[in-house]
């Protein structure tokens, strides 16, 4: 850190920082979000909820080099692939996928929590003799942490799962190792806390900065829409306090989801906040206001890579304090997307390699 004093620094030069959840598409959209993402980070744990998703190591390794060949020339990025779990996913491939260095993880969306998740396990029950594989071979688990019950309200979805799904499983499974995906509750922060050392969490950026009013109040937001969708103000808060609080069990997972603007801003718009251009800037934000600077590293570049058992990065990236527009929009490939802070202007600016 350079700067007059530690407290208010003018810049800040850290090791370069991973995404741990991340959705790039395929296609044009792809090709166009990709850049976004390579910029700021080296690795990115790459969702697999294509349509069809990505179900097999043969289905991740050419979805891979797809992204391969998205990346900007001169950029080192590495795609992280994850296979999407079904009622019928088979363990012997995902252990050899494994074991071949072609998946990172496997990921669990129950059916119907989210985009595309349709595909996804109808009841962890058909699941378990693959998860019991991934705990004995160390593969970790990644974990959409909602039930889906049509019954259940919305803003209570995370909060029963943990209850009914993950304690059980996690009693049942103690070595698994398991993400807690985009964390939106202080159910979620409190589990996390009390659970061992194989159990982390990744958290947005959009679940530190908004909350349900800004979603909902003053007319509906469909670019604040995302799932798990934002909850009261007191969870951010203590989302907020588990990011910054320098704990090991937390890390940077951005959740960017490109959505163009005509599928967000419609009659049933689609979940998910495009991020990705500005993600470094954005949690900074939040570190600087929560006078925790010095934590910003461990979440961003170091919880990461030492929870899933990978190299740190070698190299560093520099942010100075310079205000920075976010655009109203970027270029989606077939549509504009509608970035998260469009129109906002924040106070960091991502300056690439030290
Ligand atoms: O908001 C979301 N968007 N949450 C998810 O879980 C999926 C994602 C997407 O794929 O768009
Ligand atoms: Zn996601």
């Amino acid at each position: 850190m350079t700067g007059p004093s530690a407290n208010t620094p003018t810049s800040i030069t850290i090791r370069r920082p991973d995404d741990w959840h991340l959705h790039f598409r395929d296609g044009e959209t792809m090709q166009a979000v990709v850049r976004h993402t390579a910029r700021q980070f080296a690795r990115a744990i790459v969702m697999p909820n294509l349509t069809p998703p990505v179900t097999t190591t043969a289905l991740a390794g050419a979805y891979r080099d797809r992204i391969m060949a998205a990346v900007p020339e001169g950029i080192a990025f590495t795609p992280l692939m994850t296979a999407y779990l079904t009622d019928t996913s088979d363990a012997d491939d995902l252990a050899q996928g494994h074991r071949d260095g072609v998946l990172t993880a496997a990921k669990l969306y129950p059916a119907g929590a989210t985009t595309n998740s349709d595909s996804g396990v109808t009841d962890i029950a058909h699941i378990m003799p693959v998860l019991e594989r991934m705990a004995e071979i160390g593969m970790p688990l990644c974990v959409h942490g909602e039930v889906t019950e049509s019954h259940i309200d919305i803003f209570d979805r995370e909060a029963e799962f943990i209850e009914r799904i993950l304690e059980p499983l996690v009693a049942r499974l103690p070595d698994l190792k398991v993400i807690f995906e985009h964390i939106t509750t202080a159910q979620a922060v409190d589990f996390v806390d009390r659970a061992g050392a194989n159990i982390a969490a990744t958290i947005t950026p959009q679940h530190l900065h908004i909350n349900r009013n800004d979603m909902l109040v003053g007319g509906m937001r469909p670019h604040n829409y995302c799932l798990p969708v934002a909850k009261r103000e007191e969870h951010r808060l203590v989302l907020r306090k588990a990011a910054t609080s320098g704990s090991a069990k937390y890390f940077l997972g951005t959740d960017s989801a490109p959505h163009h603007r005509h599928d967000k801003e419609s009659a049933c718009g689609c979940a998910g906040i495009f991020n990705a251009p500005f993600a470094l800037e954005s949690y900074l934000a939040v570190f600087e206001e929560e006078g925790a600077i010095e934590h910003f590293e461990s979440f961003a570049s170091n919880n990461g890579p030492r929870f899933y058992g990978l190299p740190m990065n070698e190299d560093r990236v520099t942010l100075e304090r310079a205000p920075v527009e976010v655009p109203a929009e970027i270029d989606g490939g077939v549509a504009e997307i509608v970035p998260f802070h469009a129109g906002q202007t924040l106070s960091w600016r991502f300056c690439g390699s030290a």
